[in-house]
């Protein structure tokens, strides 16, 4: 079939593209999966599209033509040594550490790269482990790269590689584990023999795949981000549960648990992101902490109900629902109903968040904190109604309690970007300017989208005679604050408007380019 498929048909392949490998396509990618979707019904001789469809979705899973697809379809881009960062915070915190762990038991220390393309992943960390323990034990080791795509692996299993892998590699570990022969690089057979590697498909619940509590380190870097968010949740939990309790968990760059799993506490040293499963009894102290009606599906922190909310009004009305779910209370006024509010008894009005919300807008925070206070107590405890109030603390200059308000959030929701920044505000306030500078950078990893942690870091690099370092954030303040969500900035912006956060930005880095 030499014909574009029809558009039915390439929707078709894209939904089937997400049922078998998690691949998320987005419309912009049609062209794509049409190109693949007719090409590859040509080479198996399905006489249509709908019928090449119709085998594919029920293949066996192993089945030649999904390989065919994986080799088309996934992303392969991997270098050596990519994220150095990554693997100093290996070395120098959790290798020690899950050492520790084991010494008692004896077992292997095992480290699973999902998703590890060519090998060139796991094969940096066993150098990275020969390098940290020169007299380590490598039967005491055992790493296994797992990928979905079948040609990358019969690359890594060859172990050359072109220079162009070698890009980011150090020298003096270039001339110790390759040996030149013609224009490739071939890998030290002793680093070849501490990796494994096997085919599979991280979606797959496949008790081989994903034994319980075996592994001490996962990494899986640049792999979620090509996922539906409903796929990373499942292959999170698959990686959690694969983890040892106190294992840990190293993403990409710019992917985060944010919104996918609260089981991991968030790590950041070396300058990277890295995350650690809970021991059973933090896990136990959590459930504790969060224990109803706080911590549920059901319920969705006001920062991203904020984010999602398409108007301010919108987050208030949502704000509202979720709180009146909370108290229990399933006929209440909408918000904007202002003639059934004013008539709504004091009992009623008490729930509604939106009430708190608006006053706030309004900038009456007294009156917004004692509406606040005058929720049920289940409701106060909740992370939304938490922050809101660690917001109100913060626009009143009650910094001792706002952050008091904002652990609680964070015991809560560690990977609450909007508690974070504030937190950095009261850090600052406090004069712990480097723990506020750490939540700021927190709040940016955990939403590269949020504009005040930056003009806040620009801000306090100014006052620390760190020029180029406030170039950097107020530049990037500047870039992201006119996208920033308007409910998000009412919330987080001060009291100030997009414009005066603006001009404020702007004023400031042009005194930092005059100053330099
Ligand atoms: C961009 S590479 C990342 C390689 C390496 N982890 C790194 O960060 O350099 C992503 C890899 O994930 C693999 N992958 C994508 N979907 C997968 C799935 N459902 N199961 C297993 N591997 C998958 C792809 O085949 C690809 O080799």
């Amino acid at each position: 079939m030499t014909q574009l498929p029809s558009h039915a048909d390439v929707e078709r392949f894209r939904a089937v593209v997400a049922r078998r490998f998690g691949l998320q396509f987005d419309a912009g990618r049609l062209d794509f999966l049409a190109e693949v979707l007719r090409q590859r019904s040509a080479a198996s001789r399905d006489p249509t599209a709908g019928s090449y469809l119709e085998r594919v979705a029920s293949l066996p899973k192993r089945a030649d033509e999904l390989a065919a697809l994986a080799q088309q379809l996934t992303v392969n881009e991997t270098y050596f040594f990519r994220n150095p960062d990554a693997l100093r915070a290996l070395t120098e915190r959790v290798l020690p550490e899950r050492m520790r762990a084991k010494e008692s038991h004896r077992a292997p220390l095992r480290i699973l790269s999902a998703g590890c393309a060519s090998g060139e992943e796991p094969y940096s960390l066993a150098m990275t482990l020969v390098e940290a323990v020169p007299d380590l034990d490598r039967r005491q080791m055992e790493i296994l790269g797992v990928d979905v795509n079948a040609a990358v692996l019969q690359r890594a299993a060859r172990a050359r590689y072109s220079e162009w892998a070698l890009r980011e590699t150090p020298e003096e570990l270039r001339r110790r584990y390759f040996r030149a022969e013609g224009r490739e690089l071939v890998l030290d057979p002793r680093i070849q023999q501490m990796v494994t590697f096997e085919e599979g498909n991280l979606i797959d619940d496949d008790a081989r795949l994903w034994p319980a509590a075996r592994y001490d380190v996962v990494f899986c870097r640049n792999v979620i981000m090509y996922f539906g968010h409903e796929v990373m949740r499942d292959v999170i939990r698959r990686i959690e549960q694969t983890l040892l309790p106190g294992g840990f968990l190293f993403l990409g760059h710019a992917e985060t648990l944010r919104g996918l799993s609260q089981d991991f506490h968030l790590c950041h040293t070396h300058g990277t992101f890295y995350y650690q499963k809970r021991t059973s009894a933090q896990a136990r102290a959590r459930a504790v902490a969060v224990s109803a009606p706080a911590e549920d599906a059901a319920i969705v922190a006001l920062p991203r109900m904020v984010e999602d909310a398409v108007s301010w009004v919108d987050a208030i009305r949502r704000a509202s629902e979720r709180i009146a779910a909370l108290a229990g209370e399933a006929d209440h006024p909408r918000h904007g109903d202002q003639a059934a509010l004013a008539a709504a008894p004091p009992a009623v009005r008490s729930w509604d968040l939106g009430l708190v919300l608006e006053a706030m807008r309004q900038e009456r925070f007294a009156d917004a904190l004692a509406l606040l206070s005058a929720l049920p107590r289940e409701a106060n405890e909740a992370p939304d109604a938490l922050l809101l109030r660690a917001v109100l603390l913060t626009n009143r200059g009650e910094l001792g309690a706002a952050e008091r308000a904002c652990a609680r959030v964070l015991e809560l929701e560690e990977l609450n970007a909007g508690a974070h920044y504030l937190m950095a505000l009261c850090r600052e306030h406090a004069g712990d300017v480097a723990g506020a500078a750490e939540h700021d950078q927190t709040a940016i990893y955990l939403d590269p989208a949020f504009a005040m942690p930056h003009l806040h870091l620009g801000l306090m690099a100014r006052r620390a005679g760190d020029l180029t370092g406030a170039d950097a954030e107020l530049a990037q303040a500047i870039a992201l604050l006119p996208l920033e969500d308007a409910s998000r900035l009412l919330l987080f912006g001060g009291g100030f408007q997009r414009d005066t956060l603006l001009a404020l930005a702007r004023a400031e880095l042009a005194a930092v380019r005059g100053g330099r």
